[in-house]
């Protein structure tokens, strides 16, 4: 959705029929900014994993709003807190969050679900998942002050009220508990869970991304398959077995390419059902912009996108 990048909101903003700022967005219209930007390309680029702290940076600055970016590695959370006077809506581009709130069930939020909230409001977020997670928060007005509080009891107590520039976002409070697994219980389920996490590609898409960015497409399907069914020309073979190995930047077992979590790593199958739960799993191990083709090599057949019989060399 090219209409959603941040190029777009500048120019909105820079709009002579803008909104007037003192009117500010509305939590729904906050929810349905950071909804279009997280299903845009606007931040997949921008983004950083960092094990330390949480990374964040402010994409996009106008008088009425802001938008920021989020990178979650797995048991980092904010801590309770609240945006003072800005209301505030927040995405899940990729992977998977919690938010927690006095006297409430946790709620999970994955992608395409936004939450919305008014002045005041005071959550923590967590990400309880073995995964990193992105994700697009947008504030009105922007962001300038965020309150930090104490879990007592069930009641928030106000840690202190002192005034605290949006770079705070990056300081850590809590420490949590370490991550609970929240294994599904039969194939069907761990299947939906995995694909929750991902931002699945459609052949041409995928096509694309091989084609015009430093996307790498990787055929994890076993020999025989391969050799009935033909193979992808620029496909990297690594079986399905060996996945895990060959791409973690500390395995001694990697490939040569395999230096960064920042890798866009396509993972393909013969129909795109493993090949779901092998690019959840390269998410577990860091590498947070692994997805798979919709469909597999039968979706890309089926899209007439190219094809050989060719049987190139497993590195
Ligand atoms: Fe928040």
């Amino acid at each position: 959705m090219p209409l959603a990048t941040e190029e777009r909101l500048i120019a909105e903003s820079e709009n002579a029929l803008a909104p007037n700022p003192a009117e500010g967005k509305t939590p729904q219209e906050l929810a349905d900014i950071v909804t279009r930007f997280a299903a845009s390309d606007g931040w997949i680029d921008r983004v950083r994993l960092r094990t330390e702290n949480r990374w964040y940076e402010r994409l996009y600055l106008g008088t009425d709003y802001d938008v920021w970016a989020i990178s979650w590695m797995p048991a980092q959370s904010t801590g309770f807190h609240d945006h003072g006077d800005s209301s505030g809506a927040f995405v899940v581009a990729t992977g998977v969050l919690e938010e927690h709130r006095p006297g409430a069930a946790p709620i999970e939020i994955t992608p395409g679900r936004p939450r919305a909230f008014g002045q005041h409001y005071a959550h923590d977020v967590r990400n309880a998942s073995l995964g990193p997670a992105v994700s697009i928060h947008a504030y009105s007005p922007p962001l300038t002050e965020m309150n930090e509080y104490d879990l007592v009891g069930s009641e928030l107590v106000s840690r202190e009220q002192a005034s605290a520039r949006a770079e705070s976002l990056a300081k850590e409070r809590h420490q949590r508990k370490p991550p609970q697994s929240t294994r599904a219980s039969n194939i069907d389920l761990m299947l939906a869970e995995a694909r929750d996490r991902l931002r699945r590609l459609s052949p041409s898409a995928a096509f694309d991304a091989m084609a015009h960015s430093q996307a790498i497409l990787v055929d994890i399907r076993p020999e025989v398959q391969r050799a009935q069914e033909g193979n992808i020309p620029g496909a990297l073979i690594v079986e399905r077995n060996v996945l895990e190995w060959r791409f973690d930047p500390k395995s001694e077992a990697r490939l040569q390419i395999a230096t960064s979590y920042d890798l866009q790593i396509i993972v393909f199958c013969s129909e795109g059902y493993t090949s779901s739960l092998a690019a959840a799993a390269l998410q577990e191990l860091g590498l947070w912009r692994a997805t798979d083709i919709e469909g597999g090599f039968q979706g890309w057949l089926t899209a007439g996108l190219p094809t050989s019989q060719h049987i190139p060399h497993q590195p």
